[in-house]
C-alpha cells in the first residue's frame, strides 16, 4: 500500500463557478494532498490531517499551488512542428504547412519521436489529460498511444479520416478508414488509460459515405468518443455549403450523419446560429474553445455568453498547431481577451476549472480525473508563482485568492509549471527530457 503526501496551498472544483460562484472552488491556503495508490486518499487543512501521514513520505511544497493536471480538450500532435506557421486563415494553413507536416508521419519513427516530444512537452506545461489527433495514417495513432501508455498519462487519441479534398498521400477511403479506426478502437480503447476518438477531420475533407460511417463506429463501439471540427471560418463555411446545399447549417451536415450526440467534441464552434447551438445542446455535444488558434488564423470569437444561454457546454483546448501554445495558462488568457473584445468576461475562477474538473466533465471523466475527490487519479501540478519576477511581485500584492489566479493566467506560462505528477508518481520523461 503506497502512501505519500503533498504539502502546499491546495485548490481545486467541486462545482462549476458559472453556477455555484466561488462555493465551486475549494481552497486550503495550508493543506495537504494523501495519495493511496495512485488515487487520492484526502484532501485538507494540514492541520487537520497531519496525524495521518506519521509514516510515510511527505513532500513539502508550500509557497506553490497543488491543483488537478490540466486537461487539454483539442490538440493535433503531428503539428507540434508547425506551430507558429504565418498564414492569411484556415485554408491557407493547412495547404502550406499543415498537410506537409502531416504526410510525414507516413514514418512511424518520425512519428514516434514527435509523439515523445509532444507528450513531455504536454507534461512540461501541466496538462495531463488531452484529446488528442493523430494523422490519417494508423501508426500514427499506435505511436501516441504507446508514448502515452510509456508515460502513464490519460490521452485519448484518433486517426484522421480524411476521403476527399485532401492530397493523394493523406486520402483513405470510407470503408479504409471504418476499417482501420476499428483495428485500432479494438488495440487501444480502454488499454490503461488510453481511450479512442473517432476523428473525421472536418466536413469538407470526408464524403457522406465516410461521414455515416463514423456514426457507425460510434453505434459499434460505445465509450468510444468523436473529435472533429465546426464552423471555425468563414470560408470553411461558405465550402460546406457548397458541398452539402441540402444542410441547413454547418452543424446540421453533422447532424444529419448522426454525429451530434454525448461524448463528441467539436473544435471551435465559432460561427453558429442559435438553432445549431439549441441542437448541439439538446444533443450533449460540446465545444472545445481554442482561443490562442483561433486569433492566430483570424478565425474569429468563440461567443461564450451565447453558448451559455443555451446551454451549449464547452471547455478550453490549445488547438496546437493553429494554436499558438502548449500551455493551458496562456490558452485562459486568449481565452479572457476572447471574451473582452466582446464585452464578455472570463473570471480566474472559471478559467481554472475550465482547464481542470470543467475539462473532465466535457470528456465524461470527471469520475477519474480534473479534482481532488477520494478516489480520483491522482494527477496534479504544482504551480510557483514566484519562478518570474513579474509574477512574484504582482502576486505579493494581491489580496484574494482570484486575485492571485488572474495574475497567474495572465502572466503563467511553463515557467510557473514546477512539478507535474501522474497517479502520484512525478512525471519524467523516459527520453529524459
Ligand atoms: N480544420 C480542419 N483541419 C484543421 C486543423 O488541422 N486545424 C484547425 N485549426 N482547423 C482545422
Ligand atoms: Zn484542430
Amino acid at each position: 500500500m503506497a502512501l505519500a503526501a503533498w504539502r502546499g496551498e491546495i485548490v481545486d472544483f467541486t462545482g462549476d463557478p458559472l453556477r455555484d460562484g466561488r462555493a465551486a472552488c475549494r481552497h486550503f491556503p495550508d493543506g495537504l494532498l494523501i495519495v493511496r495508490d495512485g488515487r487520492v486518499d484526502s484532501v485538507g487543512p494540514f492541520e487537520a490531517l497531519r496525524e495521518r501521514i506519521d509514516d510515510i513520505a511527505l513532500h513539502d511544497l508550500r509557497g506553490r499551488i497543488l491543483m488537478p493536471g490540466f486537461v487539454d480538450t483539442h490538440v493535433h500532435y503531428p503539428q507540434a512542428d508547425i506551430i507558429a506557421s504565418p498564414a492569411s486563415g484556415l485554408v491557407d494553413w493547412l495547404d502550406r504547412y499543415t498537410f506537409a507536416a502531416e504526410r510525414r508521419f507516413a514514418d512511424p519513427q518520425h512519428a514516434a519521436q514527435v509523439a515523445s516530444f509532444f507528450l513531455d512537452e504536454l507534461l512540461r506545461n501541466g496538462t495531463t489529460t488531452a484529446m488528442v489527433w493523430a494523422t490519417v495514417h494508423p501508426a500514427s495513432v499506435d505511436a501516441i498511444m504507446a508514448a502515452a501508455r510509456q508515460r502513464g498519462m490519460r490521452i485519448v487519441a484518433g486517426k484522421v479520416l480524411m476521403d476527399r479534398n485532401c492530397p493523394a498521400g493523406l486520402r483513405d477511403t470510407a470503408e479504409s478508414g471504418y476499417q482501420q479506426s476499428t483495428a485500432l478502437i479494438e488495440r487501444w480503447h480502454g488499454v490503461d488509460r488510453l481511450g479512442y476518438a473517432v476523428t473525421p477531420r472536418f466536413a469538407p475533407t470526408s464524403s457522406p459515405a465516410q461521414l455515416a460511417a463514423c456514426a457507425r463506429l460510434l453505434d459499434e463501439h460505445p465509450g468510444v468518443w468523436l473529435q472533429s471540427h465546426l464552423a471555425e471560418n468563414r470560408d470553411e463555411l461558405r465550402w460546406v455549403a457548397e458541398l452539402f446545399p441540402d444542410a441547413r447549417s454547418y452543424a446540421d451536415v453533422y447532424d444529419r450523419f448522426g454525429l451530434l450526440r454525448e461524448r463528441s467534441v467539436w473544435g471551435h464552434g465559432i460561427h453558429l446560429d442559435a438553432a445549431d447551438r439549441d441542437r448541439l445542446a439538446a444533443s450533449g455535444a460540446a465545444i472545445a474553445f481554442c482561443p490562442t488558434s483561433n486569433l492566430f488564423l483570424g478565425s474569429g470569437l468563440f461567443d461564450a455568453a451565447a453558448a451559455d444561454r443555451h446551454r451549449l457546454r464547452f471547455a478550453l483546448a490549445t488547438d496546437v498547431g493553429a494554436g499558438s501554445s502548449f500551455g493551458m495558462l496562456r490558452t485562459m488568457a486568449a481565452g479572457y481577451e476572447v471574451l473582452q473584445l466582446q464585452g464578455q468576461t472570463l473570471s480566474a475562477l472559471r478559467a481554472f476549472h475550465l482547464a481542470t474538473l470543467g475539462g473532465a466533465k466535457l470528456l465524461g471523466l470527471d469520475d477519474r480525473i480534473g479534482s481532488f475527490e477520494p478516489g480520483r487519479e491522482a494527477d496534479f501540478i504544482a504551480l510557483d508563482p514566484a519562478a518570474t519576477p513579474l509574477l512574484a511581485r504582482r502576486t505579493a500584492l494581491a489580496d484574494t485568492l482570484e486575485e492571485r489566479l488572474f495574475a497567474l493566467m495572465m502572466l503563467g506560462d511553463d515557467r510557473h509549471v514546477a512539478d507535474c505528477w501522474l497517479q502520484g508518481r512525478q512525471a519524467v520523461s523516459p527520453e529524459g527530457r
